[in-house]
Formats: C-alpha cells, sequence, structure tokens
C-alpha cells in the first residue's frame, strides 16, 4: 500500500489534519507527524474509524534527527510527502530579537530543506512520488509586520521551485500551495476569534477547498504538472 507522510499536523479543524483524512480515504497510508502527540492520536483514531489507516509520529520538523526518524517510519513505498508545519511570526523589524527571526526560519524554510531532502532521498530509489509545500500570501509578497515570516516561507517557495526542476526528470513532482489568506480552522476561530468575526465565514478559505488543490496536484500526469496552486476567497482583495 501506497504511503504518505504529512508534517505539520495539529487539530482536527486544521489543514494538516484534513489532509491526512482526505488522503486516507484516497486510500494511502497515512503518518501524521506533528508536535502534540494527543492531537495526533485523536486523529488517527478518526481515520481507523473510517476503515482508513494511519501511523501518528511526534516529531518536530526543524530537528534532523526527528526527520530522519519519521522517514525510517515510513519505510518503502513512500508516494506523497507533505511539508505543512509553519505558524505566522508577526513582528516590527526594529523590536525583533534575532532568535525570533532564527526560529520563524527554522520551521518554515529550514524545516522544509530536511523533509524534503529525506523525502527525494526515498523517492528517488522508486522512481518517483509526490512533495508538496503549503505556502502563504507570505510566499509571494512582503508585508509590513511580517518580515520574519515572509523571509521564511519565500524561502521555502524558492526552495521547492529548486527541487521542483532538480527531481522533475527522475519522476518527483514537486509543487507548492500558495493559501492566500485566512483558513476557517482552529488556528483562526479559535486563536484569532475577533479576526475570525471580522471576516466572517465566507471571508476564511475553506479546508475542504485547499485539499482538493493538494489531491488535484498529487492525481497529476507527469505529462501536466502543476508547481504552484494559489487559492483564496471570492472576498478577498489581492
Ligand atoms: N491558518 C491560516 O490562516 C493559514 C493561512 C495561510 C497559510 N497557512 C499555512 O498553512 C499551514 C498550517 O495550516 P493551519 O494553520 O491550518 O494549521 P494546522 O495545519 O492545523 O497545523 C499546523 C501544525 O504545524 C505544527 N507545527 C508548527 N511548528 C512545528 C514544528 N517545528 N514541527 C512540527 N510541527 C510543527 C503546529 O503545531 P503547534 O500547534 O505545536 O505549533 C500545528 O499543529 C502552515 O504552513 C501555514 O503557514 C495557514
Amino acid at each position: 500500500v501506497k504511503k504518505a507522510i504529512i508534517i505539520g499536523v495539529g487539530p482536527v479543524e486544521g489543514l494538516g489534519a484534513r489532509l491526512a483524512q482526505r488522503f486516507a480515504a484516497e486510500g494511502l497510508h497515512v503518518i501524521v507527524a506533528g508536535r502534540s502527540g494527543d492531537q495526533l492520536e485523536s486523529l488517527v483514531q478518526l481515520i481507523r474509524d473510517s476503515d482508513g489507516t494511519a501511523t501518528s509520529v511526534v516529531a518536530d520538523a526543524t530537528r534532523e534527527e526527528d526527520v530522519a526518524q519519521l522517514f525510517d517510519v515510513a519505510g518503502d513505498d513512500l508516494d506523497l510527502a507533505i511539508y505543512n508545519a509553519g505558524n505566522n511570526t508577526p513582528g516590527r523589524i526594529v523590536d525583533m530579537e534575532a532568535a525570533y527571526f532564527e526560529r520563524s526560519w527554522r520551521v518554515g524554510c529550514y524545516g522544509g530543506f530536511l523533509f524534503g531532502r529525506e523525502a527525494v532521498r526515498r523517492m528517488l530509489p522508486r522512481g518517483g512520488g509526490t512533495l508538496l509545500f503549503t505556502g502563504a500570501s507570505a510566499s509571494l509578497r512582503g508585508r509590513a509586520n511580517f518580515g520574519a515570516f515572509n523571509a521564511a516561507k519565500a524561502a521555502l517557495r524558492t526552495l521547492a521551485q529548486a527541487m521542483a526542476k532538480e527531481y522533475a526528470v527522475e519522476g518527483v513532482h514537486v509543487g507548492h500551495v500558495v493559501i492566500d489568506g485566512a483558513i476557517a480552522g482552529d488556528k483562526i476561530r479559535k486563536g484569532l476569534p475577533e479576526y475570525a468575526e471580522k471576516l466572517g465565514e465566507e471571508g476564511m478559505i475553506d479546508l475542504d477547498g485547499i485539499v482538493d488543490g493538494y489531491v488535484y496536484l498529487y492525481r497529476q500526469s507527469p505529462r501536466a504538472w502543476t508547481f504552484e496552486l494559489d487559492v483564496r476567497t471570492a472576498k478577498e482583495r489581492w
């Protein structure tokens, strides 16, 4: 059975968890990785209750040894790997601690390198696979008060683009999804309830709609590959 690894999996009402549920429904064995073992375990249970198969691994995307161990759990037949880890890191540069900027880069970019490297190491011997990265509005433009996040996400995007060109001929399809706006999930609803209320349901991007984009990329034939998809609500001004 084909396997998928998704890192950056949190609450059920979040992108990582929704991706895991959908790819399990598509018939893949899904290995879900993140920092909260409890959240991962309840997701695995949900997937099993829907007749899917999944394994959870507690891993920090910024730790080289955690990432290597995660791929060891997958073993052979890794067909899909998704780098979804990341939290927004707002802040003005003038006040910013150097360590804060570095942490933002570690999860936003360096972790993508560690994960992408292990993924291609596993995929090349089997003749290919799909490697997808989660981006944000920040991937494409700098914005006041978001310099650290912008720098990390833009670097992740060009890393993904370089890898797409480096490994295409060997069968690895690398893609990048620009999520241009707030996701209608726990991160915004619970973390920033006033912002969520201001945006309204119609102003937040639908989780299932985003997941559709990942499935679309995964299913593409090597004769018509997309590198980048963007997704936003009809209300978004961009
Ligand atoms: N939410 C939005 O509005 C929005 C908008 C545009 C783009 N995005 C992008 O979408 C992705 C996440 O989507 P989401 O907001 O719905 O969240 P999510 O997929 O529900 O959860 C992301 C998970 O990544 C985890 N994570 C953070 N740092 C990590 C690390 N070093 N190692 C392992 N896991 C780590 C977080 O864990 P902790 O809870 O422990 O931090 C969280 O559980 C991110 O790449 C984000 O930049 C989100």
